[in-house]
């Protein structure tokens, strides 16, 4: 439990292509937190956070940070070693949930969580004969659907490939799943109700994600029970399988056959009142600031082994 008269310092920004996403996630944070009577000061994150956090005098952050930096361990090593608790999962997970690669290698073994076939192109490497198409091919690292397209033919394969490399060199090109697209946010362990994305393109990419109108989404999802169930366990499965703690959330496509394959983890997921997280608490008569206060409430950090 954070204590009452704690400085909360939301950190927002950042360094990562995400900025303006998480300035907004940044702002309704805050704004919850002050609704509750919270005392909070905005950071927007550069390379000085570490002198505006002791400026700042912040005893705990909220960190509303996505993509590299922020999301993917390194603000989180510097908390470590300020001391300063702070929201979400720790620099382990982080940095693995950031890696789809990793991510899918640290899941192989759990039981609940399915995972669609894939080939891993690293720099200077070639694929391997038993490619078979459709495929969808991604950034190993980050990515928010900027650049993930299906690959039906060979043609447009050494395009993706192309495309791909824009963003990462090691790229992951995986099994293309036809289904239902669905994302189940987990709570310090508890899955939050099943949302449905329903983009009107027929593909989730940034522009779906990111404009006004283009997906429309339904929580909790019409989808069948068997689907319900399976992606709930299988996502907290991946959230307590790679030790996420706070808020995460998790990706998957539901094929035909009703078993939900697992595509992502995001460690930070988008916060602002409209998005995913928050509609998915609504259902449980949880509002935005009660889930903004409960994240808070579990920010915790490692405590050193060595005091000079
Ligand atoms: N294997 C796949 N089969 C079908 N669609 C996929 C697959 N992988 C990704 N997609 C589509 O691309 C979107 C983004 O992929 P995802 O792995 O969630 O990365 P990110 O959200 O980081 O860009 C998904 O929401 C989905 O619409
Ligand atoms: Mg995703």
């Amino acid at each position: 439990m954070v204590e009452r008269g704690a400085r909360v310092g939301v950190l927002m920004g950042g360094l990562a292509a995400e900025f303006d996403i998480s300035m907004q996630s940044g702002k309704a944070v805050s704004g919850a937190l002050r609704e509750r009577g919270w005392d909070v000061v905005d950071i927007v994150v550069d390379r000085d956070l570490a002198r505006k956090l002791v400026d700042a005098r912040v005893d705990v952050a909220w960190v509303a940070l996505h993509g590299r930096f922020g999301e993917d361990g390194c603000v989180q090593g510097l908390l470590e070693v300020m001391g300063v608790p702070y929201t979400g999962s720790g620099v382990r997970a982080s940095a693995v949930a950031m890696d789809k690669i990793a991510t899918k290698r640290a899941l192989a073994h759990e039981p609940g969580v399915r995972l669609a076939r894939d080939w891993v192109l690293r720099a200077g490497g070639s694929l391997p004969d038993d490619v078979a198409l459709p495929v969808v091919v991604k950034p190993g690292v980050g990515g928010s659907t900027i650049d993930i397209g299906i690959v039906r033919d060979q043609g447009a394969l050494a395009e993706a490939i192309v495309e791909a490399r824009k963003y990462d060199e090691i790229l992951l090109v995986e099994e293309y799943v036809e289904g239902d697209e669905i994302t189940v946010a987990v709570v310090d362990g508890s899955p939050l109700p099943v949302v449905r994305i329903l983009p009107e393109s027929g593909f989730f990419d940034f522009a779906a994600k990111y404009t006004k109108g283009l997906t429309r989404y339904e929580c909790p999802a019409a989808i069948s029970n068997k689907a319900t169930r399976l992606a709930s366990e299988a996502a907290v499965q991946a959230f307590v399988g790679l030790g996420c703690a706070g808020l995460a959330r998790a990706d998957f496509i539901v094929p035909a056959n009703q078993e939900p394959v697992f595509l992502e983890i995001n460690t930070i997921p988008g916060m602002t009142a409209t998005s995913l997280s928050p509609m998915a608490a609504k259902p449980l008569g949880m509002s935005f600031e009660d889930l903004v206060e409960r994240v808070l409430h579990g920010a915790h950090c490692m405590e050193p082994e060595y005091t000079p």
